[in-house]
């Protein structure tokens, strides 16, 4: 059985449309192609993209704004065809990683109650609901969670990270998906 690689990495302005339609696709259009723009151009915006390093298909990607001694997510999204193999877990671990790296001590994010997949796995990470914002989505009306990641800057998170990074792995392997690391 062959191995499918993929490749994490920061995205251009020439993957705009890409990241546009899997927005469409995964959350119905959150953000518009101006506002990616403005977003891929901004220096706090910090932008992780999965991709088949064959075929350079982005098959999700996240970003998380850099506000002070926090990261805030503000996208996290895995193509349909590929969920439910690991990748939404590697694309979670690469913005945290990436928030350590910048020695970012919180990370947060707002999620709709109904969003079970999304729950989870946020809990997974140890998130922790902190609060709920009433009819926070303009479109349905819908609440959100609003969940909190503390202690990044401690010990024991670098240990966490490499835990999760083991279990990725392996989970990674098992759906015949490979990591590669490109300088
Ligand atoms: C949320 C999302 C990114 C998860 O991506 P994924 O690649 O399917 O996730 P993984 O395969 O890595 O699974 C990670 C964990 O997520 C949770 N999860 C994923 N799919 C789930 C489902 N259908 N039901 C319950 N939990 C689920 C589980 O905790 C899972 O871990 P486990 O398999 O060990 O139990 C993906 O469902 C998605 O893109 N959804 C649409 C966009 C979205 O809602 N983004 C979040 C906005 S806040």
């Amino acid at each position: 059985m062959s191995f499918l690689s993929i490749t994490f990495h920061q995205p251009q302005l020439t993957d705009l449309d890409e990241l546009v339609a899997l927005d469409q696709c995964c959350l119905g259009g959150l953000w518009s192609k101006n506002g990616y723009q403005r977003e891929l151009m901004s220096s706090n915006s910090h932008f992780w993209v999965l991709s088949s390093d064959s075929t350079q298909t982005i098959l999700g990607f996240g970003c998380f704004w850099e506000i002070l001694e926090e990261a805030h997510i503000t996208l996290l999204m895995i193509s349909p065809e590929y969920q439910g193999q690991g990748l939404g877990q590697l694309l979670l671990y690469g913005l945290l990683r990436d928030a350590v790296n910048r020695n970012l001590e919180r990370a947060t994010l707002e999620v709709r109650v109904s969003n079970q997949p999304a729950l989870c796995l946020y809990q997974k990470f140890g998130f922790e609901v902190a609060g709920q914002r009433k009819g926070y989505y303009q479109t349905t009306g819908e609440d959100a969670l609003v969940l909190w990641r503390k202690g990044l800057q401690y010990p024991q998170f670098e240990q966490d990270l490499y835990i999760w990074k083991q279990q990725i792995n392996d989970r990674l392997t098992a759906n015949h998906l490979q990591l590669i690391i490109k300088n």
